[in-house]
């Protein structure tokens, strides 16, 4: 399940850095967002696996645990990187948090809404999603992506910030057809090239599954 997690979360940074050049995003900004985007999952760590893994709908009690996984990949992201945090750190803190809150203010784990989502997590949110639906879940098949794009637009300014809806169609009309290889690389790249402390930071948040509790 890590594996998935951890492809998964490469995948996602690398939209979110085609997302943020389409969004005008500053360069360092999107450096931060993307690098973000690696660990918005890590909380799920921190769940057990098997309810992960289970095929078919969740129960309330069950999705109530899953929903967990923000505050916990955020204490997760706290716990192991400097108390003063830089620019990459904030952002991970922020996207871990907030990448479940929905525009409308019916997501979780706060129902945040609008502006009050940190732009970096709205990006980052749409960036998931199209990763998510094109991809196979215990629960379903991968979409075809035209369709995932158009469940992402039939939900612009519900669960998704309007800007970032419009920027997933624009990406996806320039994905290549090997996209989730080339993303699944580009992030390992981004993870080798990081500064020492950043990795070893990185490395810590994913070590140690249960460390840090919900
Ligand atoms: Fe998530």
């Amino acid at each position: 399940m890590s594996i998935e997690v951890d492809r998964h979360g490469r995948r996602t940074a690398w939209l979110t850095a085609r997302l943020c050049t389409v969004l005008g995003v500053m360069p360092n900004e999107a450096r931060d967002w993307s690098i973000a985007a690696l660990t918005h999952d890590v909380g799920k760590l921190d769940l057990p696996q098997e309810l992960l893994a289970k095929p078919g709908a969740l129960d309330p009690d069950e999705r109530g645990l899953v929903e967990r996984h923000c505050i916990a990949g955020a204490k997760r992201i706290m716990a192991h990187t400097r108390p003063d945090g830089d620019d990459t750190t904030t952002a991970a803190i922020a996207v871990a948090l907030s990448h479940h809150e929905w525009w409308n203010g019916r997501g979780y784990p706060f129902g945040l809404a609008g502006a009050a989502i940190p732009r970096c997590a709205r990006v980052v949110a749409a960036a998931d999603v199209l990763d998510a639906l094109t991809s196979v879940r215990a629960y379903k098949a991968a979409w075809p992506l035209q369709a995932a794009v158009d469940e992402i637009l039939a939900q612009r300014g519900t669960h998704f910030d309007p800007e970032c809806a419009d920027a997933v169609e624009v990406v996806a009309r320039t994905l290549p057809a090997d996209w989730r290889r080339t993303a699944q690389a580009w992030g390992l790249q981004v993870t080798l090239e990081l500064g020492r402390p950043a990795r070893v930071a990185l490395d810590a948040v994913w070590a140690g599954s249960r460390r840090v509790a919900a």
